[in-house]
């Protein structure tokens, strides 16, 4: 069994070069996945080859070499179709990101909103998920209001969303909701697909910022019923400057353009422009194109950890992990962990925030940086929440399915030493 695991571990690690990398002169233990994954060798011989064997522009030349370029571009568009269970091609828009894929909505959506509407977002946001709606809100004079969390209600210390205040908040006033599917900082999946039933009963559309969703749990958007779902191909071991944004046709069609340029046209005068049809209509200009289409080879990887017996053991270790990292931080009493399960009913993912009392958790990143471990620091750019916590910074380790319990365990020991160094 052992033998097994260990086997199955040292194989998909050894897809991945810069697992067995060096930071200051220690075996690299890479622990920012929640920011971004590394990269397997099929997406950086993918990306290599494309650059010097496919490099045209997409949908718009006769030559061989942009038709090439572009049934690539297409063909990663068909595998994250199938990858979400989107029902068509239309459904999916290649963006530059998560961030740009909910300012699409926000911006193009929130366009028929005004006084008195509501845009419903959560206390565990990321500020992509915050920004655009305060912009968008800015615009038509709607209002942002936030489901908050227990720790923000006064209620509790787990950082789950006070989702029992949905039938109070989603009032007809209400015109979007936007979910986020895993937080970034509490590692907790909320239960989006009974929340978007909530709100499709009272009328109101739902979009699911799945950054954090996609890498740790199976979607299926036909499944959730969510109305728009938007992610980032680098969290999931895919290039960086590529998004995706899911929609649902009818909202699509309605929707107008968000920006405007080549590709996205039907037709160009200098009096009137006619749009081309979705998805291209959302993608103006020249896309990151090759980027993209590493989605393909990136979503086979993110399947191969997934299905299977590769599947099982690197989901059995991610049990382990969750466990072992759990009872390592809660036996500490000088740390406080922002984001626990227990007793909220809710999954926990191997997103570890915490803070160690009287210990700056810059100086605590920078320390394990000298002993080969990357983690974050700071805000990870959700600091309403980070806030609510009584913290004004604190640190954070996101473990990927090639991570091992050993890295876990080499983790808890380096925090240990650096904890001793500073106090
Ligand atoms: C939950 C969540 N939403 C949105 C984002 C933004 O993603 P990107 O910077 O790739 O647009 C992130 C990135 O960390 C995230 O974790």
């Amino acid at each position: 069994m052992e033998d097994n695991r260990s086997k199955i571990l040292s194989e998909v690690r050894g897809m991945v070069p810069a697992l067995s990398g060096k930071m200051n002169g220690e075996n690299l233990v890479y622990l920012d996945n929640a920011a971004t994954t590394q990269k397997p060798i099929q997406v950086l011989d993918f990306l290599c080859d494309a650059m010097v064997h496919s490099n045209a522009n997409v949908h718009r030349s006769m030559y061989e070499l942009s038709d090439k370029s572009t049934t690539l571009y297409e063909e990663a568009r068909e595998k994250v179709r199938v990858f979400i269970n989107a029902p068509g091609r239309e459904n999916i828009i290649f963006t530059s990101g998560t961030t740009t894929s909910i300012n699409l909505v926000a911006d193009t959506f929130c366009r028929c909103l005004g006084p008195g509407d509501e845009i419903l977002i959560e206390g565990d946001s990321h500020h992509s998920n915050i920004v655009p709606w305060q912009l968008a809100a800015e615009r038509n004079g709607a209002v942002v209001r936030v489901i908050p969390t227990d720790v923000m209600l006064g209620r509790g210390r787990s950082g789950r969303v006070a989702f029992e205040m949905l039938d109070q908040m989603l009032s007809n006033r209400v015109k979007i909701l936007a979910l986020t599917h895993i937080s970034n900082i509490t590692g907790l999946v909320n239960p989006v697909g009974e929340i978007i039933a909530k709100a499709h009963a009272k009328g109101i559309p739902v979009l699911v910022d799945g950054a954090q969703g996609i890498v740790h749990e199976k979607v299926d958007v036909q499944a959730m019923d969510c109305d728009f779902y938007a992610f980032s191909a680098h969290k999931i071991y895919g290039a960086t400057g590529v998004g995706i944004l899911y929609g649902k046709t009818e909202l699509l069609e309605k929707m107008p353009p968000y920006m405007g340029g080549g590709d996205m046209v039907e037709t160009v005068t200098y009096g009137k422009t006619t749009y081309a049809p979705l998805p291209l209509k959302f993608e103006a200009g020249t896309p990151n194109f090759i980027g993209a289409a590493s989605l393909k080879p990136a979503l086979e990887f993110a399947e191969y950890l997934r299905d299977g017996e590769v599947g099982r053991a690197l989901k059995e270790e991610e049990g382990r992990i969750v466990s072992f990292m759990t009872e390592a931080l809660a036996s500490d009493p000088d740390v406080e962990v922002y984001g626990t399960a227990s007793g909220t009913g809710l999954k926990k993912t191997p997103i570890f925030t915490f803070n160690i009392k009287g210990v700056n958790a810059g100086d605590l990143a920078q320390l394990l940086d000298k002993m080969g471990v990357a983690v974050r620091s700071g805000l990870m750019c959700a600091e309403p929440l980070i806030n609510s916590f009584g913290a004004n910074s604190a640190l954070r380790a996101s473990f990927a399915p090639y991570n091992t319990l050993e890295e876990a365990q080499v983790f808890i020991k380096c925090l240990q030493r650096a904890k001793n160094m500073l106090l």
